[in-house]
């Protein structure tokens, strides 16, 4: 997807020809712009901001003007980018009407090009409307941050027969009903190994094996930015957060010694 600019025929194509999708969370124009220039397929504007940088303890209280906001950032700073918009918790699950405007508004007023939702075959009817009406859709399979009050804690699906055949079923209505790709996020590599080779749709994993037709992370997380704890999903190739403390100490004893400005900061 780097060479040309993508849209949403370009999944399908990259999973025919066997090449790895690569997708970053992405809420400010710094951080979107850094990504697009380095090459990165897709950015996702997703509700772990509520987390990574609006400081919630989880993805719940997120609203739709607080992702709406940050989508806006994304679209600026990576004009050409591939942006899809998480929906947030209860701006889909309301109502069909109430789903359709959120979802056209990240695409009116945010530049948005498709649409995330987690769930899996209980979204049927609101991803055929939204493909219907123009607008693509991603469901998100496995961990699903937003049920957290009613699984009770993050943990791995497809550990047993039973949820593997729920996530496989998922998996084939969300594909029938028109998704162009899906998340899977925490469930045994085997099991994604089988989602997505059951599939023509690209799965992007999370957590989910080497065998997916793509990943996503956390840019937070591969950064160093989030260092609350690093989940075991995901690789950290720098340390900002350490870097960003240091730099500003730096700073902060400057300024109180006397080294900054100097006379080349000085008018
Ligand atoms: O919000 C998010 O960051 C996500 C990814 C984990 C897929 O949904």
């Amino acid at each position: 997807m780097s060479k040309g600019k993508t849209n949403v025929r370009t999944f399908r194509k990259r999973k025919e020809a066997g090449e790895k999708i690569v997708m970053i969370t992405a809420c400010d124009a710094p951080s979107a712009a850094a990504a697009f220039a380095a090459g990165i397929d897709v950015l996702l504007v997703g509700d772990s901001l509520a987390m990574t940088v609006l400081g919630y303890a989880n993805t719940l209280p997120l609203t739709m003007e607080e992702a709406l906001h940050h989508a806006r950032a994304v679209r600026r700073g990576a004009p050409d980018a591939f942006v899809i918009f998480d929906m947030p918790f209860m701006s889909y699950q309301v109502s069909m009407e109430e789903a359709l405007r959120n979802a056209g508004r990240a695409v009116k007023e945010a530049g948005a090009n498709a649409v995330k939702l987690e769930g899996g075959a209980e979204l049927v009817p609101l991803i055929t409307r939204l493909v219907d009406c123009g607008i693509p859709v991603m469901p998100h399979l496995g961990l699903l941050p937003q049920r957290i009050q009613t699984s009770g804690t993050y943990r791995i699906t497809g550990r047993t027969d039973a949820e593997v055949e729920k996530l496989l079923s998922d998996a084939h209505a969300v594909e029938a009903a028109g998704a162009f790709a899906l998340v899977l996020e925490c469930m045994p590599a085997e099991v994604g190994r089988r989602i997505s080779e059951a599939l023509t749709i690209p799965s992007i994993g999370i957590g989910s094996g080497i065998n997916c037709d793509g990943q996503v992370q956390v840019l937070h997380d591969v950064l160093g930015l989030f260092e609350e704890f690093t989940p075991k999903h995901s690789r950290r190739y720098a340390e900002l957060g350490k870097l960003t403390r240091e730099a500003l100490k730096h700073y902060a004893d400057d300024v109180r010694n006397g080294a900054f400005p100097g006379p080349e900061n000085s008018f």
